[in-house]
């Protein structure tokens, strides 16, 4: 049994919403075990999560220059390997530029950055370290989503031409209302978010499907943002008109604010032979169409599935497979490129997509600041 790789954490405390899943997702292909790290900027809060938790305590550290610090006094059998940073996304940049400069690898959450120009710096650090970089875009890691995106770029629905990508959420919505609530998110803070709430928060894993399914880059967007009050600064709305060419097009729709929705990530995309239609609350049904005969229901797990889509089922088909498998999967992917093993490079998105990210999230508010106008990605 190869031995298991040391992970450390930033962020992800027992307050926090991605912690756990991160946790429960790097334990599932048993790869990883989590060794230290910073939960929280209070070390007395970071000390009793890790005891919460069940993890040795001499390891979690004041802050990151003291993890670094702590971690370079070990030998190399000891030392972690790989860090989430799992924070807020203003504090991204600077724990995953010190990171890759370190040479640890890193599993960072995404939007990549605050801003592009920070993107492009951390794409160069990671280009030089020759470290192994990863951004959670999550619902990458469905084996069904796998599953679409090599049906796709075979060529199964044939040339596609409009893809059509939703992603609803409501919980802004209770608490936008009131303006010293609304006051207290980070998500609508700029400099705790970055330039965008709602396109930076999930308009952006849209983008990211869009390009992850197709294989394609976008080439031009229009984004018509919506931030509901004068006084809030950040979008919690938003639609983006994509062209992929002058034959491929699409749209973007992405809200905070769409009363009652939960986690609506929704994916429509049609070619000239087909489409494919798939949901991220029901995830383990992938609709196929055609023009001519009966809609064909794709389910995980069964032997007509890929490889990589095969790769990522744990249980026999039947057993419906969730967000915390779906995450699982990109920890696989990432400990195979740790290892030095070959993987796919649909297993996980890379810093190349992470700046891709960043570039769409700057693009969509200077396409709405400049009066709705097309801009060049
Ligand atoms: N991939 C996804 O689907 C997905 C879903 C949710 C959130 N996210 C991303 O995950 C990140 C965190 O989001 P969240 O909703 O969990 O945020 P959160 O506010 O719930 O939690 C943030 C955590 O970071 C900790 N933290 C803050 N400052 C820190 C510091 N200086 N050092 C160490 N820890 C610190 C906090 O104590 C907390 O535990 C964001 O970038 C967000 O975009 C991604």
């Amino acid at each position: 049994m190869a031995k298991k790789i040391k992970l450390g954490i930033l962020g992800g405390g027992g307050d926090s919403l991605i912690g756990v899943l991160h946790r429960v997702a790097s334990a599932m292909h048993d790869q990883f075990e989590i060794v230290g790290g910073v939960f929280n900027p209070d070390i007395d809060k970071s000390i009793a999560f890790a005891e919460e938790i069940g993890l040795p305590t001499n390891r979690i550290y004041k802050d990151l220059d003291a993890f670094v610090a702590g971690e370079a006094k070990l030998s190399e059998d000891e030392r972690i390997q790989v860090v989430s940073v799992l924070t807020p996304n203003f504090l991204h940049f600077p724990m995953a530029k010190k990171l890759v400069d370190n040479g640890f690898h890193v599993i960072c959450e995404k939007p990549l950055t605050t801003s592009l120009e920070e993107a492009v710096i951390l794409e160069e650090a990671v280009k030089k370290a020759q470290t192994v970089f990863a951004v959670t875009y999550t619902y990458t890691g469905y084996p069904i989503v796998r599953q679409m995106r090599e049906m796709i770029q075979s060529g199964v629905i044939g040339e596609v031409h409009k893809v059509d990508i939703q992603y609803y959420q409501g919980w802004i919505n209770p608490i936008l209302h009131d303006k010293k609530v609304r006051e207290t998110i980070w998500r609508l803070d700029p400099t705790k978010a970055g330039i965008s709430s709602c396109i930076g928060d999930i308009g952006t894993h849209a983008f990211n499907m869009a390009e992850y399914l197709t294989g394609k880059e976008v080439k031009t967007i229009l984004a018509d943002l919506n931030t509901r009050y004068e006084d809030v600064q950040l979008d919690v709305d938003g639609t983006v008109l994509i062209r992929f060419s002058d034959y491929s097009k699409g749209v973007i729709r992405a809200s905070q604010i769409a009363t009652g929705e939960e986690n609506g990530l929704t994916v429509k995309i049609y070619g000239s032979k087909g489409g494919f239609n798939w949901e991220q609350e029901n995830p383990n049904f992938l609709y196929h169409l055609t023009d001519d005969k009966p809609v064909q229901i794709l389910k995980p797990g069964h032997a007509y599935n890929g490889e990589v889509s095969l790769d990522g089922t744990k249980l026999p088909p039947g057993h419906p497979e969730g967000i915390f498998d779906s995450m699982g999967n990109i920890y696989y992917g990432v400990a195979k490129a740790i290892r030095g093993l070959d993987y796919d490079n649909g297993e996980f998105i890379n810093v190349y997509d992470g700046v891709r990210g960043m570039k769409f999230i700057e693009k969509c508010v200077e396409s709405h600041q400049s009066g709705n106008v097309w801009l060049d990605l």
